[in-house]
């Protein structure tokens, strides 16, 4: 392993909508910028965002900015940063229509407008009925938005460093300065040296055994910010998107509820009528979740097993072929079942990490209670915390974010850029990473059965249900797993793409994630969105009104905590 090094003014580490979106919004800017990724572009887990993209574009029915940042304040919890939920709601506007612009092509109503339909928690005058918001192209959103975004950056000549996995984060003197990547192709460690460095690196849903997430989703981006320093926000906040395909958590989008899907118990019953009479099957996630497992709790699971059905049947084969293709053949695929004839098993699913690294509204990180930004570092999407979603995010908005704050994320980046030299690279940066890959050279633990043990408990431990003593459980076994991957060995000790030297350190950032989510999780005696404590079962805003940063430092976790940004929304309890 040598070191090259590269120089650009901007790093992004990250190929999926808020890396292309930072980048793209840089090269409109002139700003020579590098995209690093450890994937091709393309396959990022952006495409996994299904069903839409929010924005009151009010193209179905009446609806309006303000409503959206109710819905999205009100499906939080009430944790979200209202600040930063209201410039995303009104942003998400112009992004839509900027989109349409670059060439996605939307859904279209018969008189040619940018198609919506509804999805869960999204509701017209504040929570009277559901509204249409979501802006869609079939249920292929997702990759369509990496489709336009990466063509606009190859048009204005972003390099793309496919297959570099980043490893470390280089800082000094509280500036960021750059970083190291591995080539997966040559297994040659690179210096990528920058004026200013963005993580858009996505979730770290593969630290549980049931999830819509892709195998690369591992939280590198935020794990090496843990270990850089930088507290993690809010991690133990985790969604469970309630119609997995089961036993696989393969998404079946919301817009199957959104285009009029039911879900049923065993008795055929359209339960959800019961726990949200309002908008009932279109709650928002982390409510549909629980009442999926109350039902399988007082045996009322297909079968007594513990799964329900999603009924698309009365929705003709019409709607199902043109509106979900995509969810129509993974059914057909990984279930050997019909969509439009047959019910369909689901079950809750681990889907997006609400907490993350710590960001202003200009997508700056901030290392402290404080708010104090660390010169050149910045995170947009799913891997930060800005904080839009709070204990809950409402389905639609993960887009929303990852564009809005990807291309804030680029623009404050440009500015940075434009007046800021080049802070030298300090001698021998690569060093940690060249020792973090070298400690698998000897050893005895092997990543599949740790990894494996990891994603089992913290499903069963620190899930959608919690209580003291689960979560005590969870903590005793992942310190108990990090001891063991101090010890952990690869047998391929090869330079060319030896994807098993690159499972080890993800295996470790899962660990390093698991143990912070289950520290603050064990803390927060309430129950807030999706932290549900089955001993605390009611939010306690007198105490809990606030956002948990964890930091991990000489081996244990320390907790500290910040208040929650409210402007128009005053906390109330949560009906629909
Ligand atoms: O259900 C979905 O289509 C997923 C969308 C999201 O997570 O926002």
């Amino acid at each position: 392993m040598s070191g090259t090094i590269h120089q650009f003014d901007a790093i992004v580490v990250g190929g999926g909508g808020a890396g292309l979106y930072a980048a793209l919004a840089l090269s409109q800017n002139k700003v020579p910028t590098a995209v690093l990724s450890k994937l091709y572009p393309t396959r990022s887990h952006t495409g996994a965002a299904q069903g839409g993209i929010g924005a009151a574009l009010g193209n179905k029915e009446e609806d309006h900015a303000e409503w959206h940042m109710f819905d999205t304040v009100k499906g939080s919890d009430y944790l979200a940063d209202q600040d930063a939920v209201e410039i995303m709601c009104q942003e998400a506007v112009e992004t839509v229509y900027e989109l349409e612009h670059l060439g996605l092509p939307f859904n279209r109503t018969p008189e040619g407008k940018i198609d919506q339909r509804r999805f869960g928690g999204h509701t017209k005058e504040h929570g009277k009925a559901p509204v249409q918001r979501a802006c869609f192209a079939a249920d292929r959103t997702g990759h369509m938005i990496l489709q336009t975004l990466y063509q606009q950056c190859i048009k204005n000549e972003v390099k793309f460093f496919d297959e570099f996995h980043v490893i470390d984060l280089i800082v000094q003197d509280k500036v960021c300065r750059g970083v190291v990547a591995y080539a997966v192709q040559t297994g040659e460690l690179h210096l990528f040296h920058a004026k200013s460095v963005l993580f858009a690196t996505g979730g770290s849903g593969r630290m549980f055994k049931i999830t819509s997430n892709a195998h690369a989703l591992t939280g590198d981006g935020m794990a090496i910010a843990l270990r850089n320093g930088i507290p993690l926000e809010d991690m133990e906040f985790f969604q469970f998107h309630p119609t997995g395909i089961y036993k696989m958590g393969i998404l079946l989008s919301e817009a199957c509820r959104g285009e009029g899907g039911i879900i049923r118990n065993n008795n055929g019953e359209r339960f959800m009528e019961r726990y949200a009479p309002t908008i009932k099957d279109l709650a928002p996630r982390d409510i549909v979740s629980r009442c999926i497992y109350l039902e399988v709790r007082d045996g009322r699971g297909i079968g007594g097993k513990d799964y329900v059905h999603l009924d698309l049947t009365h929705l003709g084969k019409e709607v199902i072929e043109k509106k979900l293709p995509d969810i129509s053949d993974f059914v057909r695929t990984y279930m050997g079942i019909d969509p439009v004839k047959d019910l369909i098993p689901i079950q809750p699913t681990a889907h997006y990490a609400m907490g993350g690294i710590p960001t202003n509204f200009n997508s700056e990180v901030v290392v402290d209670e404080n708010g104090t930004a660390l010169k050149g570092f910045y995170a947009a999407g799913e891997c930060a915390c800005v904080s839009v979603h709070g204990a809950n995010r409402l389905g639609t908005n993960s887009l929303v974010d990852i564009l809005v704050f990807g291309r804030r994320a680029g623009l404050s980046m440009a500015n940075y850029c434009k007046e800021t030299e080049f802070s030298p690279l300090p001698s021998n940066s690569e060093e940690p990473s060249r020792a973090l890959l070298n400690q698998f050279k000897s050893g005895s633990e092997r990543i599949a059965p740790l990894r494996s043990d990891l994603q089992s408990f913290m499903m069963d431990l620190c899930g959608v249900f919690r209580t003291e003593k689960l979560l005590k459980e969870a903590l005793t076994k992942v310190k108990t797993l990090k001891e063991r991957s101090t010890n952990l060995t690869i047998s391929d000790k090869s330079q060319v793409f030896n994807s098993e030297l690159l499972d080890a350190v993800e295996l470790l950032n899962l660990i390093d994630l698991a143990w912070v989510t289950v520290e603050s999780a064990l803390a927060r005696t309430e129950s807030r969105g999706a932290h549900y404590r089955e001993d605390y079962p009611k939010r306690n805003d007198a105490q809990w009104l606030k956002h948990t940063l964890a930091s991990l430092s000489n081996d244990s976790v320390k907790l500290s905590y910040k208040p929650v940004k409210i402007t128009k929304f005053q906390p109330q309890e949560r009906k629909y």
